[in-house]
């Protein structure tokens, strides 16, 4: 099989494990709704994201694609995708510049509107394409990351369009961050060391929703876990589901795997590195390859050596530690990460493709705007029914009881 063939036959299967999105398809193909408009894409650049490609075509817009890490692209997929016919300027391994370039390609296209993973995109609009504002009607953001920066845009009266807050939500944030990165995360790391998780110490940076889901898979894998946090309250809930609290610096001492999710930079420092075990893994499950500072593992290694490619081995004299993936996002950035399981993507990008259409048939105030409830639910009762799972509705008396205020014991 040749690469594009190879990438269609995964966009096909995947399809299979997507029957929301696939319902969406459908509808689409009858409606039409994006006739005569284009939607310029920088997500990750795999088959499921292809296949939301197709969705949005399938209901008639012209879409151009970029990847939104220069290490998620995966190269079969861009070649089944322009065997098809779409604009898709991404490369793996891309150097920054090449990155850049791309984003500014998929951008020339004029589009009406934009879906972002990270705001890259958004963020460059801004600051370079401006030009492009004008027809733009709006666009939506994934992931949390990208709404921390879409929010400091806000803050300082800079954001000139409205963008949907897709990671806000719940049928996003409760099962991609959670299930989605706990299990994509161990995926990959597993698959990229061979190495045995349980019965070790596995660090996790972060309670959030992404930190932890990636706690509860590493729990369930028989791993002795360790939180740390800065969040007080999270902190907390950390503790009463049973894990170990600690600060980074007591944390790091005791590490056979450190697992950053915090959408913050140098959670793991040279004060970090320098007081680790022999042989410790580091990997990154944040947007940004920020949060692990690999520019001070390296100024402090006597020498590293790639060993394959998604493990590098920092000798540090009287030990070695071993990155993975460059410390970008590893369930996607490693060679052997696949990303999010099929079953949530189909969720994540059944909103996404619900909120490109409600962004063009709505007059949007510019804001970060919420995920309506009405597309929340949708997303939510379409996947029960393709799970074959049926739910109780309240009765008539149970409604009006919901609506009293003034029966009380
Ligand atoms: N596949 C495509 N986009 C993804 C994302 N944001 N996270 C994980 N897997 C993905």
């Amino acid at each position: 099989m040749n690469k594009a063939e190879t990438g269609e036959g995964r966009i096909q299967y995947v399809s299979k494990f997507m029957p929301v999105l696939s319902s969406i398809k459908k509808e689409y193909s009858k409606r039409k709704p994006f006739k005569g408009i284009r939607i310029a894409m920088a997500l990750h650049v795999e088959p499921k994201t292809a296949f939301l490609v197709r969705t949005l075509e399938a209901g008639g817009a012209k879409v151009a694609i970029t990847g939104c890490n220069p290490l998620s692209t995966q190269d079969d997929v861009v070649s089944a995708l322009k065997a098809s016919g779409t604009k898709v300027y991404a490369k793996y391994n891309q150097t920054d510049k090449g990155y850049y370039n791309s984003l500014h390609k998929i951008l020339d296209i004029k589009p009406d509107v934009v879906i972002d993973d990270g705001s890259d995109l958004i963020s460059l609009i801004h600051k370079e394409r401006e030009e492009l504002i004008p027809n733009i009607r709006g666009g939506c953001e994934e992931t949390t990351t990208g709404i921390t920066r879409l929010k400091a845009m806000l803050k300082e009266k800079k954001l000139r369009f409205p963008v949907i807050d897709v990671n806000d939500a719940n049928t996003k944030h409760l099962f991609d961050n959670y299930y989605g990165t706990g299990e994509s995360t161990l995926t990959a790391i597993l698959s990229t060391t061979n190495a045995m998780i349980s019965g070790k110490n596995v660090v996790v940076a972060g309670y959030g929703y992404c930190g932890s889901g990636i706690a509860a898979k590493a729990k369930g894998l028989g791993a002795n876990v360790i939180i740390t946090e800065v969040d007080p309250v999270k902190a907390l809930r950390a503790k009463m589901d049973g894990f170990t609290v600690m600060p980074m610096k007591e944390a790091a001492k005791i590490a056979d795997f450190i697992i950053t999710a915090t959408g913050m930079r140098d959670i793991v420092t040279k004060e970090h590195f320098r007081v680790m075990k022999d042989k410790c893994f580091l990997a990154n499950a944040g947007h940004f390859n920020v949060e692990i500072n690999v520019e001070q593992l390296e100024e402090i290694s006597k020498s590293v050596e790639q060993i394959t490619p998604d493990i590098k081995q920092y000798n540090l004299g009287n030990k070695i530690l071993f990155l993975l993936a460059d410390g970008r996002l590893v369930n996607l950035a490693s060679t052997k990460g696949l990303g999010h399981p099929m079953e949530v993507m189909d969720m994540s990008f059944s909103l996404q493709a619900l909120c490109a259409k409600y962004v063009l048939e709505n007059k949007l105030p510019i804001d970060i705007i919420p995920v309506p409830q009405q597309i929340d639910n949708k997303v939510a009762k379409l996947k029960l029914r393709a799970m074959h799972i049926r739910i109780d509705n309240l009765s008539k008396q149970q409604k009006a009881y919901k609506q009293a205020w003034d029966i009380g014991t």
